[in-house]
């Protein structure tokens, strides 16, 4: 959203500015001179100015249309083009830093950190995280990363096939963020995307606030990177439905994040309402939505330096009120409305009814449950993706069991376009 897209605009149009000054009025020099010629040169001097204002304008405006294209691309537009324009990668080294000893100054001061891991405390980290520039444009070429989050108990029994799905990218283009259970040590071979990804982690507990301040603490872990435009939470149990080039397009190129937010005026919405939440959230601007959201650069500071809802939230919202269910969806909506799709880019199965979405097994996934998950019309849905009608909704998907690891493995690249 402000990335890529911003870093070329002003690339350009710092370029197509230059030519204007040549219209500009003389030097002092000859009008201070030359008096007299100064008032006979008065109506040409405003409309010097004049033309370099309209100059200008035409210059914004044109700067301002190429802005605002890039981030329309239809959703069937990154569907085809990306796959055939970029073929897959062998996966690089991941120590070696993209650009390293070269870069200006500020592009070598914006390299993130090494690892992942590190010593601060939460409070210290949260702080870290919450810096941000307050002028939009880089003045260096800035190329927008997804950061993947990845949210779990213990191992990551599908990193095999994420590890695919990531060597269909550019190194420079994603990374990858890894918070487990504290005392589990992932151990990745470093040919992996996941090798030394680990952040210092807390117990996190499902349906507590413990599990909102791991979402909190991976976000600043990832904001850390100054080239992370986008964040996307990820269980162990998601996989990618589309390849790389896919994923990364729809997530660079929305307007809006991902965050699934909708007014349920039953006991599990409004039900959970709180009066100790009153006046900052006030029953009817309360919202209910999947946890597994995607942010943009902007939304995800703003969360991490949230201190006015967040401790009411951690005060008030207690089981049967669920933080993690209503927090970002009611907080979001709350303050930044127009910036959300209010829906989830992470499918997952209800049918079944009951507490708890369906879990896939080994016998689940076969090409007709794929096809179906990843063909408009399907599973897929209907949704509007930068104001425009969209068919491809999801781009993740969960509960897969670790069983489905095999079958994924070998129908990937037939069915989800990676892992060839
Ligand atoms: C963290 O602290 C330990 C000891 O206090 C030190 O050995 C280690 O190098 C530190 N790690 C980082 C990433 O700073
Ligand atoms: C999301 O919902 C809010 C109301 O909570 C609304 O103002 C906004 O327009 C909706 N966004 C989209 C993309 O539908």
């Amino acid at each position: 959203m402000l990335g890529g897209a911003a870093a070329a605009d002003a690339n350009g149009k710092d370029g197509a500015i230059s030519p204007a000054p040549t219209r500009a009025p003389p030097p002092t020099a000859n009008r201070a001179a030359l008096p007299l010629k100064l008032k006979l040169l008065r109506p040409l001097l405003l409309l010097a100015v004049l033309a370099t204002g309209f100059l200008a304008a035409v210059v914004l405006l044109l700067g301002g249309s190429t802005y605002s294209v890039l981030p329309r691309l239809s959703v069937p537009d990154a569907l085809s083009s990306a796959p055939s324009s970029r073929q897959p990668r062998p996966h690089p080294q991941p120590q070696a830093c993209a650009g390293d000893g070269g870069g200006s100054p500020l592009e070598r001061r914006a390299r993130p950190p090494a690892g992942a891991w590190h010593n601060m405390t939460d409070e210290e980290l949260l702080w870290a995280a919450s810096w941000q520039p307050r002028i939009g444009r880089y003045p260096y070429r800035r190329v927008p990363k997804v950061a993947f989050m990845f949210l779990t108990r213990g191992p990551l029994p599908l990193a095999p096939l994420w590890d695919k799905f990531f060597a269909g990218g550019d190194r420079a283009l994603y990374s990858v963020y890894v918070h487990a259970t504290p005392g589990y040590r992932a151990d990745f071979p470093p040919a992996s995307a996941f090798y030394r990804r680990q952040v210092p982690s807390q117990v996190a507990e499902w349906g507590q606030t413990s599990m909102c301040d791991a979402e909190r603490r991976l976000l600043a872990n990832a904001l850390l990177d100054p080239g992370n435009e986008r964040f996307v939470l990820v269980s162990e149990t998601c996989v990618p439905l589309y390849g790389f080039p896919v994923v990364y397009h729809y997530l660079t190129r929305s307007r809006q994040s991902f965050v699934g937010a909708f007014d349920d005026p039953g006991p599990h919405g409004r039900g959970r309402y709180r009066a100790g939440l009153a006046p900052e959230v006030r029953p009817e601007q309360w919202r209910k939505g999947a946890q597994w959201f995607e942010l943009d650069r902007a939304l995800a500071v703003d969360v991490v330096a949230d201190d006015r809802y967040y401790p009411k939230f951690r005060e008030h919202c207690r089981p049967p009120c669920y933080v993690d269910e209503h927090y970002l969806p009611t907080v979001l909506s709350v303050e930044a409305p127009g910036r959300i799709a209010n829906r989830s880019v992470t499918w997952v199965d209800w049918s079944r009814g009951g507490a708890h979405p369906a879990t896939f097994g080994e016998a689940d996934v076969g090409e007709a449950f794929l096809k179906r998950l990843t063909t408009p019309g399907k599973e897929q849905g209907t949704c509007t993706y930068n104001g425009q009608p969209a068919d491809v909704c999801f781009l993740f998907a969960r509960k897969f069991a670790p069983s489905t690891l095999k079958p994924l493995l070998a129908l990937a690249p037939k069915m989800l376009g990676y892992g060839g």
